[in-house]
């Protein structure tokens, strides 16, 4: 239809024109860094936590301090994690090998790490751990970051998205008491951890029983607000020359319930399918993409379910919100006895499929919901 490039950005960080809202939450993490407040952040998958703490870190940094981003995503196992932070606190706070080795004679005095270099040094550089050595020097590598800030007289944010994979390592808890420990010295080095299963990290920092409960200020993500939508999708249908109404925008919005990633697909299916002006043949062919370019994961996610998951969440889906061991529930929907049906719940809340808010149960996912209904329920939309 044409050639200019989609103004609406999901899968991947957003920055600059394509990042809307979030001024308090943007602030409030400035001010945490700036504060040396260790900050907790959790939402849902999804709602923009990697691109929020991006865009504060980067300020941050403007504003002089260190930042140095880590992903545990990849992490399989702690001295993975240890190297990767080691290398990313010395990479984050020196541009020079000399300066390296140095630093890791003086502060990594009982580590023999391995240096390994590529093609361009200064970017592809590695360090890494034997295991055995990890247990004698652990405690080095944490404080490295402290001690370096000390030296150097700068503060240092450590901000680890997906922090809540640590968790699978074997014996995390070990592993997370000695960062707890570790952590809550540092005078110099401000931590951000970030992750997206909601279940996880919350087990994670609210449970008094665990390590890292009270190690910062928790930040639960909100959604962003249907009128910053509106004001947004108009701004960048305009930006590409074409047409949509606020009414249109906001059907957009609340069709996938204000989800941000949903919202900037959708409008992006829109835009492509407008030449001038969005309207409603053009929205509901954008919908009807939506559900089918995103099918592939609605259909694995719901073969993995049990029978009576599938009968509950067709229960959910139908509007049923509460009252699931009613009588009437339970044999219409075929859940068995009301002992099941906690069981259910727990376990499609643990892998993120329904969420539990104002003690209404909801899907986790509008878009999956909306399919789910279509496919599932033989609804039309
Ligand atoms: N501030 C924002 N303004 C506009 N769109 C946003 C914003 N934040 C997030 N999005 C949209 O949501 C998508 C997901 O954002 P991001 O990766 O930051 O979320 P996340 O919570 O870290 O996700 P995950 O749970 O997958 O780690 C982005 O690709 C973008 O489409
Ligand atoms: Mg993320």
């Amino acid at each position: 239809m044409n050639n200019i490039e989609s103004p609406f950005v999901f899968g991947r960080k957003v920055t600059g024109e394509s990042f809307t809202d979030r001024e308090t939450e943007t602030q409030r993490l400035l001010n945490n860094f700036n504060n040396r407040i260790n900050t907790i952040l959790i939402s849902p998958r999804r709602w923009g936590k990697s691109s929020l703490v991006k865009k504060a870190g980067n300020m941050a940094e403007n504003e002089g301090l260190t930042v140095l981003f880590i992903d545990a995503f990849s992490l399989r196992d702690p001295s993975e994690f240890y190297a990767t932070l080691a290398t990313g606190v010395l990479k984050a706070t020196s541009g020079k090998i000399e300066l390296w080795i140095d630093m890791v004679k003086r502060f990594l005095s009982r580590l023999t790490p391995k240096f390994s270099f590529g093609a361009d040094p200064l970017n592809s550089f590695e360090l890494s751990f034997e295991l055995d050595e990890i247990e004698k020097g652990y405690r080095e590598i944490l404080d490295l970051p402290e001690k370096i800030a000390d030296e150097k007289n700068i503060r240092i944010v450590i901000c680890i998205d997906e922090f809540q994979n640590t968790a699978l390592f074997q014996d995390s808890l070990l592993f997370h008491k000695r960062l707890r420990s570790a952590w809550q010295e540092h005078q110099q080095v401000t931590y951000c951890l970030y992750g997206s299963r909601q279940h996880m990290m919350a087990a994670l920092f609210e449970k008094q029983s665990m390590p890292f409960y009270r190690f910062g200020e928790n930040i639960f993500l909100e959604k962003i607000q249907m009128n910053d939508w509106i004001a947004f999708i108009r701004e960048r249908f305009s930006a590409t020359g074409k047409n949509i109404t606020d009414e249109m925008a906001s059907k957009i919005a609340s069709t996938v319930d204000c989800h941000s990633y949903y919202v900037q697909q959708l409008s992006h299916l829109v835009w492509q399918r407008t030449y001038h002006t969005a309207d409603d043949t053009i929205y509901n062919h954008a919908c009807l993409d939506l559900l089918s370019q995103n099918e592939i994961l609605y259909l694995r996610e719901t073969e993995l379910l049990s029978e009576t998951q599938l009968h509950f969440l067709k229960a959910v889906a139908a509007g049923i919100t509460e009252n699931y061991n009613s009588k009437k529930v339970m044999s219409e929907y075929k859940m068995g006895t009301s002992a099941n049906i906690s069981k259910i719940k727990k376990a499609l809340q643990e892998k993120e499929i329904i969420e539990l808010s104002n003690n209404k149960i909801d899907f986790v996912d509008p878009v999956y919901k909306l399919w789910f209904k279509r496919k599932i329920l033989k609804m039309d939309l």
